[in-house]
């Protein structure tokens, strides 16, 4: 057993030695620990004689005490020197240029949407949203396409197990608005489409914007002025627009509306008609009270007119370099 004076020197020098907290630390348990060689002099006093123990025990203590102390101080030493050391290696260079931080920005559909719904806003159509899935009823039946209509096969429709299906077009909100407000009606409905359809011009997800004003004396030349109005508000110029005679089973008469682009094409961007009276008695409102039209606009459609995108999957693959030109 090494004497106790000869404990205390070599355990003030490894005090002494420690370089950092760490160390340090390791010394503290070596000598002071629930193990630590002072620690096992105090167990050891049993087993001297009696006479001895008062007066070693004493010993131990201000052993204990001393080191205890060294330590603190020492302690107290290294954590100034650590202080010292971080601030002269970490340095914060505050005039140093912040690290690029790219804002986002809005998806071009986004934006389109965004704009549409301004513009309707501001002529007075509400804003309405429907479920994306659908049932049979509000997405053919409700709509005047019976269950053998042939319409029904041109949808190409996403059927689920459960008999639901995503819907096809926008116009299943129009009933569900029709049958919750009844009439008079003004809104769009802006949402996402599904159909199992998938080339250069379609893709399985597209997006559209349903129109519905449902009033008193409302006719074919205030949905034609209303378009009128809605394009050159939206292209920011005057656009020209080409009716052409079409079909729906929920409109009649029906038309398809294409636009004349800056480089000289026309572009369909649209499907409308005056709202078929069984569409209207379907949501208990009086075709001879009320009359009214409906719109379907393809938003893909009218974004790639605007910023003169060729390619409709351009809008869907999420790269990059296409998305960011439009920040
Ligand atoms: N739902 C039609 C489609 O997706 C577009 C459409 C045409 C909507 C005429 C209408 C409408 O509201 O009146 O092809």
């Amino acid at each position: 057993m090494s004497s106790l004076p000869q404990l205390l020197k070599q355990a003030q020098k490894a005090v002494s030695g420690s370089v950092d907290l760490k160390e340090l630390d390791a010394v503290r348990i070596k000598y002071l620990g629930r193990k630590g060689l002072l620690t096992n002099e105090l167990r050891g006093l049993g087993k001297l004689p009696a006479e001895q123990r008062a007066s070693t025990g004493k010993e131990i203590n201000e052993i204990n005490e001393e080191l205890a102390l060294a330590i603190e101080s020492r302690q107290a030493v290294l954590e100034a020197a650590g202080i010292e050391m971080s601030l002269a290696t970490d340095r914060l260079d505050v005039t140093l240029p912040g690290r690029g931080q790219s804002r986002g920005s809005l998806h071009p559909i986004t934006r389109t949407l965004r704009r549409m719904k301004e513009i309707f806003t501001l002529a007075g159509f509400k804003i309405q949203l429907g479920p994306e899935l659908e049932d049979d009823y509000h997405n053919f039946t409700a709509l005047n396409i019976s269950e053998n209509h042939p319409a029904r096969a041109m949808h190409d429709t996403f059927y689920l197990d459960s008999g639901l299906l995503l819907r096809t077009h926008t116009s299943p909100v129009q009933i569900r608005a029709m049958r919750e407000q009844g009439a008079p009606i003004r809104l769009i409905a802006p949402g996402r489409v599904y159909r199992r359809d998938s080339d250069l011009t379609h893709t399985p997800m597209f997006t559209q914007v349903e129109g519905l004003a449902i009033g008193q004396g409302i006719s074919f030349a205030n949905l034609k002025s209303l378009l009128y109005e809605f394009v050159s508000h939206f292209f920011e110029r005057e656009v020209q627009l080409r009716f052409r005679p079409s079909y729906f089973p929920f409109t009649e008469p029906s038309a398809e509306v294409d636009v004349l682009s800056e480089s000289g094409y026309w572009l369909e961007i649209l499907g409308c008609g005056m709202v078929h009276p069984t569409v209207l008695r379907n949501v208990n409102i009086d075709p001879e009270e009320f009359t009214g039209y409906a719109f379907g606009m393809g938003v893909e459609r009218l974004t790639m007119l605007r910023y003169g995108v060729d390619d409709l999957r351009l809008f869907f693959e999420n790269d990059l370099r296409f998305i960011q030109q439009f920040a």
